[in-house]
């Protein structure tokens, strides 16, 4: 009989889980699927091809994820706290919802899907706040066999109609509006816009919020508590098969729109449990706070899956970090005694600018363990960190992962192997990542630098980009055959630690939120009297990496305050606030090579002000446009 190694809890047992994993990774997986609940157990635990891609896990596997996520808790578990939700204002009551009760409400929410002839394999856009609805919706979803599809509320009109029509979704799931920090917003009626544009959506239902009077159409829009009204708590898990799809998550690339990254059933739910469990070493009394959004990939493992998968309680929060004050966090942490806490670097470094008072009136004492995701976490912010909130007694997981990987795949697990700011340290037992040359040779020694790829299939890695299997392949099986290519740089320390160093491709990572180039001046060229523009990121104290803007127009600029004002107003329109670029130069013409391609490394060299470092500008198209973009520089 093997070991199991569902809970790592030495340095010497992840070794042994790592050599186990490497010599026979179908048993070392099938041990971590035995602890689920199948309907029917699988035929075979993986096959995998990369260069098609194919890669499928528990073959023949039948199961429902909130079996596991809920009904599989109702015996023991069953008055533990599922959910403490706090809302956006300190002063609202926060809500506790125990397992029972998350099970009632998923299986009542999934009841009002079917009255509304939403079946299985049907794609539901979710577009909501953080409440507690929207975590109930992702799972009631779930339950039926839909296929989830969350769009994060700060996207605009624009992108969800690009995502709900690209995945044909039949239904969009919204509330009324929602509060963040000092504002109310607006979301059924970005919905309303959007749905403008889209012909497959036949049901709207809205949670009410805000209770704003909003625009409902008769046919289309119902109100979820009259729809609540007519159905009970019992709803059978419907039978999914391993492989069938669980949700689409759309992210962005290099290249074009953003896509839709399809998880599925059953490896996503093994993987997401095991690394829940493992890397932050999860105690059956523990409360967890992950501050996340749902619309992103940590919210959907770390929140809705991963934590309910472990039976463990979690706080939501539906508020900013800044609001009513940047002591925010802390004031939750306190007062919900959380254990682990989770969050972005971009968080860590916005707040640490607004200083230590607004730490210092919270103990943090409760805290054990703390976590970044996201992005590159700089070492001043680590060390802010783990004095200032860890009070140098919680270890820090600086935990590196992907949309496309579904869970957290390189990082130390929580006091059991060693940490090193700015790095994210080790793979997980069952991960095998490699280091690559740019012309593909695998690099053995440490001490290195190379493109980070994967040589072996995990449970949750991505099956395919929805409706185009193509751009898949060529997006991350393609550039490196065999492999699957993350699109990330790193290095390796003598002692095998990897430090992530960024993305190697024209993907932008503001605050934690990934955005293609490509995606963004797309959208600047919608602004009226805009010719062209080039996107490139640069380096940001709160950000990470801001937005560096070049534009083209077709008029000489007057007013470059309107004009970028219109700009702004632009990339809102087509994506959200979010991507709107940090600064925007206006140019007369971008550095181009004779054959027409945009010299992205001399517009990131300007961005960046390292003006001595441009290269040979002597293969240039016009080489006299660097001196003009090196003088205006902002
Ligand atoms: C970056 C977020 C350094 C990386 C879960 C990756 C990180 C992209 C880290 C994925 C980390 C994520 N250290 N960089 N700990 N975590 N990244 O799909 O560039 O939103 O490719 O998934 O974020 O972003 P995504």
């Amino acid at each position: 009989m093997s070991r199991d190694f569902s809970r790592i809890r030495s340095s010497e047992e992840y070794h042994e889980a790592m050599r186990a994993s490497i010599q026979d990774p179908a048993r070392f997986w099938e041990a971590q699927a035995e602890r689920f609940t199948w309907m029917a157990k699988w035929e075979k635990v993986l096959s995998h091809d990369f260069e098609r891609p194919e890669v499928k896990w528990f073959l023949g596997g039948k199961l429902n994820i909130t079996e596991n996520c809920l009904d599989r808790h109702l015996g023991e578990r069953g008055n533990k706290l599922a959910l403490i939700w706090e809302p956006n204002d300190p002063k609202e009551r926060y809500l506790r919802l125990t397992y029972r009760e998350l099970y009632e409400q998923v299986c009542r929410y999934a009841n009002v899907l079917k009255r509304n002839g939403i079946r299985k394999g049907d794609r539901v856009a979710i577009y909501m706040p953080m409440i507690p609805e929207l975590m109930v919706a992702v799972l009631a979803c779930a339950r039926i066999g839909a296929i989830h599809s969350v769009v994060f509320c700060g996207f605009s009109a624009q992108s969800l109609a690009d995502r709900i029509n690209d995945a044909e979704a039949v239904a969009v799931l919204c509330s009324d509006g929602m509060f963040r920090g000092a504002k109310e917003m607006p979301v059924k009626t970005v919905v309303d816009d959007a749905l403008g544009q889209c012909s497959t959506v036949k049901r709207v239902i809205v949670t009410e919020r805000v209770q704003w009077s909003v625009n409902m159409v008769a046919g289309r829009d119902v109100w979820l508590h009259d729809e609540l009204e007519h159905v009970d708590a019992d709803c059978p898990a419907e039978r999914m098969d391993a492989e069938d799809p669980l949700f689409i998550l759309y992210t962005s690339g290099s290249t074009g729109k953003p896509k839709g990254v399809v998880h599925t059933c059953g490896g996503y739910m093994v993987y997401t449990d095991y690394s829940f469990r493992n890397v932050f070493q999860v105690e059956e009394s523990d409360v967890f706070f992950c501050t996340a959004d749902v619309g992103w990939i940590t919210g959907h493992s770390y929140m809705v899956y991963g934590p309910t998968l472990a039976g463990a309680t979690q706080v939501m929060f539906e508020g900013v970090p800044t609001y009513p004050d940047a002591g925010r966090f802390w004031q939750i942490v306190d007062k919900h005694a959380v254990n682990i806490f989770y969050t972005a670097p971009t968080a860590i470094r916005s707040l640490m600018a607004h200083g230590i008072d607004h730490v210092l009136p919270y103990s943090l004492h409760s805290l054990k363990v703390l976590g970044t995701v996201g992005e590159p976490i700089n070492e001043e912010a680590w060390h802010w960190y783990k004095s200032h909130i860890g009070k140098n007694r919680c270890p820090i997981v600086d935990t590196w992962w992907q949309t496309e990987t579904g869970g957290i795949l390189i990082s130390s697990l929580a006091g059991v192997t060693d940490e090193k700011p700015s790095h994210a340290a080790y793979p997980l037992p069952g991960v095998q990542p490699v280091l690559l040359t740019p012309d593909g040779k695998e690099i053995t020694e440490n001490e290195v630098e190379g493109m980070l790829c994967m040589k072996f299939p995990w449970p949750s890695i991505l099956r395919t980009t929805w409706g185009d299997h193509e751009r898949c392949r060529q997006t991350y099986f393609s550039n490196y055959k065999g492999y699957y290519f993350t699109g990330d740089g790193a290095k390796r320390d003598a002692q095998g630690r990897y430090r992530i160093i960024g993305r190697v491709d024209d993907v932008i990572n503001v605050s934690g939120h990934r955005f293609g180039t490509a995606e963004i001046e797309s959208a600047i060229n919608a602004a009226k009297g805009v010719v062209e523009s080039a996107v490139v990121g640069f380096p940001h104290d709160i950000k990470g990496q801001g937005i560096y803007a070049y534009v083209v127009t077709e008029e000489p600029v007057v007013d470059a305050e309107a004009m970028r004002g219109n700009i702004i107003e632009a990339v809102s329109a087509g994506i959200g606030r979010i991507a709107k670029p940090d600064r925007i130069q206006f140019v007369s013409g971008l550095p181009k090579t004779r054959s027409g391609k945009i010299m992205r490394r001399i517009l990131r060299k300007v961005a960046e002000n390292e003006l001595d470092k441009l290269g040979d500008t002597s293969t240039l198209l016009d080489p006299t446009v660097v001196e003009e973009i090196k003088a205006g520089r902002i």
